[in-house]
């Protein structure tokens, strides 16, 4: 989006944006809302005969190159409120490539750091391998899907089920977490079981005649970075509408990812709410927070 198009939306959003504020933050604005509201307002006072990315583009400094990374992150916004909330994956390419040039609005550092610097981050005192953006997503999506069962693939210390199983708790939702890994911790939850098996026979570690009977819906957590595309094949049979599907570390699994929603045209959505929710893949799931349709 671009010239008087861009300005004219730019215009609509700030109208519904301030009515979002008053109604649905009780008047409290976030920063962002501030950041774009102050962006728009600034770029209606530049000469009104030029379009926004030339007057920009005029102003010279650092206060320019302010100017024009604001401009940048609103035509992304714009657009990816535009698109909607529930994109077919073939369709997330990059909105604006100088915005997300890796794919996310995150550089390489900041998605680095967001594990932990002096440590990795913690739950109950144990290694959980989750960035500090997917440790914000999770509740809000557990909360508004209210799975009934969680199937997590790859437990690591089993800090991350025990975090799942508690934020079920927290949430009142009567749900259980089934974690899988080759060499499953020591350690305990009422509401966790820990299964020991390899996922490069997921059809062993989770059996059909067991699973069958789980509750929908169904949060699958693929977070084992082996046999991808097996795992994914083999839960995508057994899941049901409004189940979701997460592949975690996923900027490697492009390929694999690909492949298996390219089986399954329009199954499978990529929920942006979540991937975008701190800015375009602010998460280690890139492109793919999956809703089964
Ligand atoms: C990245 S860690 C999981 C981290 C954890 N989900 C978290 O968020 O804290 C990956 C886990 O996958 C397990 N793993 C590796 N190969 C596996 C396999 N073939 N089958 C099952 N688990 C495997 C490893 O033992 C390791 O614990």
């Amino acid at each position: 989006m671009s010239g008087d198009e861009l300005k004219s939306a730019a215009e609509v959003f700030a109208q519904e944006l301030r009515g979002k504020i008053e109604r649905e933050q009780g008047g409290v604005a976030t920063f962002f809302n501030n950041f774009l509201l102050r962006t728009i307002r600034e770029l209606n006072q530049l000469d009104p005969t030029l379009v926004w990315k030339e007057s920009a583009r005029r102003i010279g400094g650092a206060e320019g190159d302010h100017l024009r990374r604001r401009l940048t992150v609103l035509r992304g916004h714009l657009a990816a409120r535009a698109r909607g909330r529930f994109v077919a994956y073939h369709e997330r390419l990059p909105v604006i490539p100088e915005a997300a040039p890796w794919g996310s609005d995150i550089d390489q550092a900041a998605l680095a750091m967001s594990q932990g610097t002096t440590d990795c981050l913690q739950w109950r005192g144990m290694p959980l391998f989750k960035t500090a953006f997917d440790m914000s997503i999770y509740p809000m999506l557990i909360w508004e899907q209210k799975p009934r069962t969680v199937i997590e693939i790859g437990s690591g210390s089993g800090a991350s089920a025990l975090w799942l199983a508690d934020l079920l708790a927290m949430s009142g939702i009567d749900g259980d977490v089934y974690s899988l890994d080759i060499q499953p911790p020591d350690v305990e939850h009422p509401r966790v079981t820990f299964l020991a098996g390899d996922c490069r026979h997921i059809e062993m570690a989770f059996p059909a005649k067991s699973i069958t009977n789980w509750p929908h819906p169904w949060l699958v957590i693929e977070d084992a970075h082996v046999n991808v595309g097996g795992v994914l094949d083999y839960f995508h049979t057994r899941l049901q509408p409004n189940d979701y599907l997460i592949v975690e570390d996923s900027l490697q699994k492009r390929k694999k990812i690909s492949g298996f929603v390219g089986k399954h045209d329009g199954l499978y959505e990529v929920d942006t709410r979540y991937t975008d929710f701190f800015g375009r893949n602010a998460t280690c799931a890139f492109d793919s927070i999956f809703v089964r349709r």
